[in-house]
């Protein structure tokens, strides 16, 4: 039987080349796969006949969005994920559920290779490689564009002359994933760090300095899950994708930041994820009022690290499930409302209620009908100082 090879099929340039290229240096059959991670753009029905002009045995396209939004993007709002305390993990996201459906696929059509189109340069590569090798770790992986000293104008040569339908004459500047989470753009003339960026980089926001009335927002939790928007059932699908059209037009959750890649280089990327930041910020607050002290401020290390396992391609990692075993007992009381202005770039807590709430009106309160016994603080900040009080007399007495 002849060899079988499943490709992450994305349906640019360079993964379109890699099908004819894959075949020919191997003599196996590819199995385009393309996983709908809400990506939205091009229709996945023609990405998917491309792959078979392109000359894949067959193409397939999953539908993978509530999976994500469920799955992936929930545990991630859960655990407030930002690499480097702003980007939201969007990439890093969509990897390990791309990898369960390469291997879903490999052992469906009896592949023994899995094939990606990464660079050597990024961290998508790793995500892909140690996620499939955490799967099944019998499938050997071919990355054409990374081991094969593939450059942009020998994939353009290589399609020419095969006359693949891939359309490079309209060839962006920029390398742009996106998804359901939210959507990344790099190279091109923002690999000039100074640079500005500039309008047309930008799709699912809005201008934020265009004149425009606030929208407000009500987002109902049920522990740590967004259940409802002013009051309206919704799926975790529904909740992103309704939030990234609502913050969208507000110019909410764009980012310009160098980052720390895995593999050690300092990358340029801007980023827009207006559901995302608008979700993360609710689902902050509402655990600023549910979760107990200690938790929160045990709770902010955990989330960082997870945001810093899952953007280094280890999903599928002891540490990653068991941090999530941390994050699920901190969502048992994340339930309850959080206001949100969306306005000028910003999504802004202005309300939050909740059955769960740790927040005190009688303790808090400096009018009437407080109910904190303020001689108790005499002798706790007495006790509390105690340590540095000492410390200090025998730094005054040994001079
Ligand atoms: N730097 C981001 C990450 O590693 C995004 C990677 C993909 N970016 C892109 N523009 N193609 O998660």
């Amino acid at each position: 039987m002849t060899d079988r090879v499943v490709l992450a099929y994305s349906g640019g340039l360079d993964t379109s080349v890699a099908i004819g290229w894959i075949a020919e240096q191997t003599g196996a059959e590819v199995v385009a796969v393309t996983v709908d991670v809400g990506q939205g753009g091009e229709d996945l029905a023609v990405v998917r006949q491309r792959a078979l002009d392109c000359g894949a045995v067959a193409a397939e396209v999953v539908d993978a969005r509530e999976e994500f939004a469920a799955g992936f993007c929930m545990p991630a709002l859960r655990a407030n994920a930002r690499y480097m305390d702003r980007y939201p993990v969007v990439s890093a996201l969509s990897r390990p559920l791309i990898v369960r459906h390469l291997v879903d696929a490999a052992l469906r059509h009896d592949a023994t290779h899995v094939a990606h189109g990464c660079t050597g340069k990024g961290n998508d590569q790793v995500r892909f490689e140690v996620g499939i090798g955490a799967l099944a770790p019998w499938l050997r992986v071919i990355a054409p564009v990374r081991d094969s000293g593939w450059t942009r104008d020998k994939a353009v040569a290589y399609a020419q002359e095969r006359g693949l339908p891939v359309g490079v004459t309209h060839r962006s500047p920029y390398s742009i994933d996106q998804n359901l989470w939210g959507r990344a753009v790099e190279t091109g003339f923002l690999e000039d760090i100074w640079n500005a960026p500039i309008a047309e980089l930008y799709s699912y926001t809005q201008d934020p300095g265009l004149p425009r009335d606030p929208d407000t927002v009500v987002i109902t939790f049920d522990q740590g899950v967004p259940v409802a928007l002013d009051g309206e059932t919704v799926t975790p699908l529904q909740a992103i994708r309704e939030l990234n059209r609502r913050a969208g037009e507000h110019g909410v959750g764009r980012l310009d930041l160098v980052e720390d890649r895995l593999v050690g280089i300092k990358s340029r990327e801007v980023y827009e994820a207006p559901g995302a930041i608008a979700l993360i910020t609710a689902h902050q607050e509402l655990e600023n009022v549910t979760v107990e002290r200690d938790v929160a401020r045990f709770k902010r290390s955990v989330d960082q690290r997870w945001a810093e396992l899952v953007y280094d391609g280890l999903w599928f990692s002891p540490l990653r499930q068991a941090l999530d075993a941390f994050v699920d007992e901190t969502q048992r009381h994340v339930s309850g409302e959080v206001r949100l202005v969306l306005h000028g770039g910003k999504a802004v807590v202005t309300g939050r209620r909740s059955e769960a709430s740790l927040y005190d009106f009688g303790l808090a309160t400096y009018d009437s009908g407080d109910t904190f016994d303020q001689s108790l603080a005499r002798g706790f900040v007495e006790l509390w100082g105690l340590p540095s009080r000492l410390a200090a007399d025998r730094d005054r007495r040994l001079g």
